[in-house]
């Protein structure tokens, strides 16, 4: 006890002696022990958006997602990519809920490639019945798939944070050439990891964030099985790769394996602790910690939790704002798989005076 008292002592001279300026520039805003910065919310989305026309929303989702959970907790990882997917690919418009038709696929049948599982899908279409039970036809499924994300990561073990809402639904899926464009590849390294986020506006800090989202989950053997054969790639922990060797024998394997080795459900800080330990699955993973522009906010984030958590938010909310819809533009979906049938207009909230504000009442 006498021990653990003069060590914690010593921590705390020698945090003392070294000043802020042996911090990462990262981490001053906790220092300066001030709320966290919350980013700027877009013109037209809102915290409160749907606080009079749907107020239990919120609610709504969380409550049915933890039975889905209690069930099935591997959805939520799959729910929380799927609104990275549909953020990354035209905006967080919906858009990657759509089905397509044989003749004009959409970014949804670019899906099974991706591996993003039928059932979350279905889900996400539960919780817009649940919803319009309760309020009728006024929230969209890409503000549905935002909540769902953040409730996923909550109710895995990750941050509470706030979601921006007022996002509108997009009438147009992207084709799965554009898809698959703007999505990072596993094989990536940091650099080009760093750039594509760049492109979406999110920084350094942001990527490495939301690159903590691989703390849950799973992936098949195709997106690393390059790091196994032929020649091993020398950042692999030889005994990690010595395991992953097994579930994938061979470069044509299907078998899937978890994400984050140490905690694969729980939404946790462990995903840094594994890449210091050369386990991150993916190069697009390991490479965040050879980086030297990423390697400290990796060593950062894995000997502190709630730094991770906060700056997780932070890129959340970013990431959940990219070139969304808002005001008049796409309409709200009766069916997350569907556009509105265009013998329908009066579906289209606020399209006669533009003055909707999220208020109306069915
Ligand atoms: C940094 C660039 C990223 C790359 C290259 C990447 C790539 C991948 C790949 C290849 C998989 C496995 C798919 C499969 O084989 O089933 C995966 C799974 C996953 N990704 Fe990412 N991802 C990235 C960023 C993100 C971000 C920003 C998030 C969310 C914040 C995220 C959340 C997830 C989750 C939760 C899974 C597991 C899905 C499941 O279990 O169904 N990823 N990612
Ligand atoms: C999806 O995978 C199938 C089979 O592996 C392949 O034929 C098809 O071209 C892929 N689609 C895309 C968009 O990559
Ligand atoms: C990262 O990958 C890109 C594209 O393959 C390559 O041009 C670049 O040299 C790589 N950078 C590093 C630091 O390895
Ligand atoms: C992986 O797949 C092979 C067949 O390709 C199978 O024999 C093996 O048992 C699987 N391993 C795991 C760990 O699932
Ligand atoms: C991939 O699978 C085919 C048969 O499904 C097999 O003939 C081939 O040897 C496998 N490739 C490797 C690299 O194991
Ligand atoms: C929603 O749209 C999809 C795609 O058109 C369709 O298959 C499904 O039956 C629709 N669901 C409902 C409840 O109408």
């Amino acid at each position: 006890m006498v021990g653990a008292a003069s060590i914690t002592s010593v921590f705390l001279l020698i945090l003392l002696a070294a000043g802020p300026n042996s911090l990462p520039a990262f981490v001053s805003a906790a220092d300066e022990c001030q709320e966290p910065p919350q980013p700027a919310v877009v013109e037209g989305l809102s915290w409160s958006f749907y606080k009079q026309s749907c107020p239990k929303l919120e609610h709504i989702i969380r409550r049915h997602l933890k039975k889905v959970f209690e069930q099935d907790i591997t959805l939520a990882a799959t729910l929380l990519r799927i609104h990275f997917h549909d953020c990354f690919v035209q905006g967080c418009d919906g858009s990657l809920l759509l089905d397509g038709t044989a003749s004009d696929p959409s970014e949804k049948e670019a899906a099974p490639n991706l591996s993003l599982r039928a059932e979350a899908f279905t889900v996400i279409d539960e919780l817009s019945a649940l919803v319009q039970d309760e309020c009728g036809q006024v929230v969209s499924c890409a503000d549905i798939a935002a909540l769902a994300a953040r409730d996923s990561v909550h109710l895995s073990g990750g941050p509470n944070y706030g979601v921006p809402l007022g996002r509108r639904d997009g009438t147009s899926f992207a084709t799965q050439a554009t898809t698959l464009a703007n999505l990072p590849s596993p094989f990536s390294n940091a650099t080009t990891i760093l750039s594509e986020f760049a492109a979406k506006g999110l920084d350094d800090t942001d990527t490495v964030a939301l690159s903590g989202g691989h703390t849950i989950g799973r992936s098949h053997c195709a997106a690393f099985v390059p790091r196994l054969y032929p020649t091993q790639d020398p950042t692999l922990n030889p005994a990690f790769a010595d395991e992953l060797k097994i579930t994938c024998p061979d470069t044509n394997s299907t078998n899937i394996t978890v994400l984050d080795l140490r905690t694969p459900n729980k939404f946790d800080k462990k995903y840094f602790v594994d890449l210091e330990n050369h386990e991150g699955l993916f190069t697009s993973d390991q490479d965040l910690y050879s980086n030297e522009r990423t390697k400290e906010i990796v060593e950062a984030f894995s000997v502190d939790q709630d730094l991770f958590f906060e700056k997780f938010s932070v890129a959340m909310i970013k990431l959940g704002q990219i070139q969304v819809l808002t005001g008049t533009e796409g309409e709200i979906r009766t069916n997350c798989s569907a556009k509105n049938s265009d013998s329908f207009p009066g579906l289209q909230y606020g399209a006669e005076d533009g003055t909707y504000d999220g208020r109306d009442e069915l």
